[in-house]
């Protein structure tokens, strides 16, 4: 039983939000300085990472999945930083595949997937999403700021697709300037794959990117730029609160997701809980503090003490960051220092 003895009725929010989705980081480190998220001049050779012992332990991890899915959630994901550069990931993948009910997913760079895809699929990864941002060597190298080339990665979406990994999604960021010329291309290669593009507006996670609200293509121009050449027409959500809006190719040859936390927010059927990979607990991408677990779980608590903390937690939550953007900031400046994004995951 996941959870056992954990009571999850009526977990609410301060919003009538329950918590369904888990994202854990299971690292902030990465290969890749994408531009967006880890910039070399943040996150440069002196950048202090996450020392091995304060990070939770593949079991400690696994616990707080079992609490959560006690209180109610359904879907986990796999995150970092990239989890693929911690040490036999797939060994946690094996124990969360362990847990009943629970769809487990992962988010990866896909630089080392053409090594990993078979081990995770072997180990109960059923699904995975493979970020990328350009087809184009050059706009793509200037994007992860890390000389890693596109073939790597459409090598690695290949591997996934070969171990049985299903679907695979394909997370791009659209940032102004640097990748609008590669959205018609990306939906064209993947078009007639199955594997489902997802363009993403570029947001003002962290503090290090230097977001400009004109550096945002919105998904509104994302969707008119694709379908003037390949004519699309809207889909119905998989499910309530879906992240993504699904669009589909009017010749049926499969569709796209855009996700458009910055022109229309969707706050309000928000279920998502992340966990940093040193067992802090945020509940809200732009949160500036997280709340620390692991001094629970190394102090002795019972799993219902643990989960009898994370309800006093979620149910002060009141985070709704995306929808009231602009009273964070004092002229385009964040008010408060937020965590940075390779913290807590996508
Ligand atoms: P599926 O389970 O496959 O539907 O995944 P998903 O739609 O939750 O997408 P994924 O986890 O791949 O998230 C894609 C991107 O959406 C992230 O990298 C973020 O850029 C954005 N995103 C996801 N969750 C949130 C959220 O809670 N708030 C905001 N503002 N953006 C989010
Ligand atoms: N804006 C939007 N998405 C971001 N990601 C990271 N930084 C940003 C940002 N500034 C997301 C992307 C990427 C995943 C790992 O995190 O979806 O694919
Ligand atoms: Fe690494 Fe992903 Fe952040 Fe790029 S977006 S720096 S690949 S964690
Ligand atoms: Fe959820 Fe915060 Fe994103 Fe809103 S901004 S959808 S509350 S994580």
């Amino acid at each position: 039983m996941p959870g056992a003895g954990i009571s999850s009725e009526a977990l609410l929010d301060k919003l009538g939000r329950p918590v369904r989705d888990l994202r854990i980081s299971v690292t902030d480190r990465c290969n890749f300085r994408c531009v967006y998220c880890m910039p070399k001049e943040v996150f440069g050779p002196g950048y202090q990472f996450l020392k091995m012992k304060s990070l939770l332990s593949y079991e400690e991890m696994e616990r707080l999945a079992r609490i959560f899915a006690g209180l109610g959630v359904t879907k986990l994901r796999l995150t970092g930083g990239e989890p693929l550069v911690r040490r036999h990931i797939e060994r946690l993948i094996r124990m969360l595949a362990g847990i009943p009910d629970l769809d487990l997913a992962l988010t990866t760079n896909g630089s080392l997937l053409t090594d990993k895809a078979q081990p995770l699929a072997d180990a109960g990864l059923k699904r995975i999403t493979i970020s990328l941002d350009s087809l184009d060597d050059d706009v793509f190298k200037a994007m992860n700021d890390a000389e890693f080339p596109v073939y790597k990665v459409l090598a690695g979406i290949d591997a996934a697709a070969a171990a049985g990994l299903d679907p695979i999604k394909i997370n791009m960021v659209v940032k102004r300037g640097l990748n609008e010329a590669s959205i018609l291309p990306m939906a064209r290669y993947f078009q007639g794959t199955g594997q489902v593009v997802r363009f993403i507006e570029y947001m003002d996670v962290g503090n290090a990117n230097g977001w400009r609200m004109d550096d945002v293509v919105t998904s509104a121009e994302i969707v008119a730029m694709i379908d003037a050449e390949l004519p699309l027409e809207p889909v119905e959500p998989n499910y309530p609160g879906e992240v993504a809006n699904r669009w589909r190719y009017r010749d049926g040859s499969g569709e796209i997701g855009v996700i458009s936390s910055v022109s229309q927010p969707f706050c309000g059927t928000c279920t998502r809980a992340r966990l940093s990979s040193e067992g802090r607990l945020y509940t809200c991408l732009f949160a500036t503090q997280g709340h620390d677990l692991r001094g629970y779980l190394r102090t002795g608590k019972t799993d219902e003490e643990v989960a009898e903390v994370i309800r006093g937690i979620w149910r002060q939550r009141a985070d709704r960051y995306s929808e009231i953007r602009s009273s964070h900031t004092v002229g385009g400046l964040p008010k408060l220092p937020k965590v940075e994004m390779s913290h807590i995951g996508g």
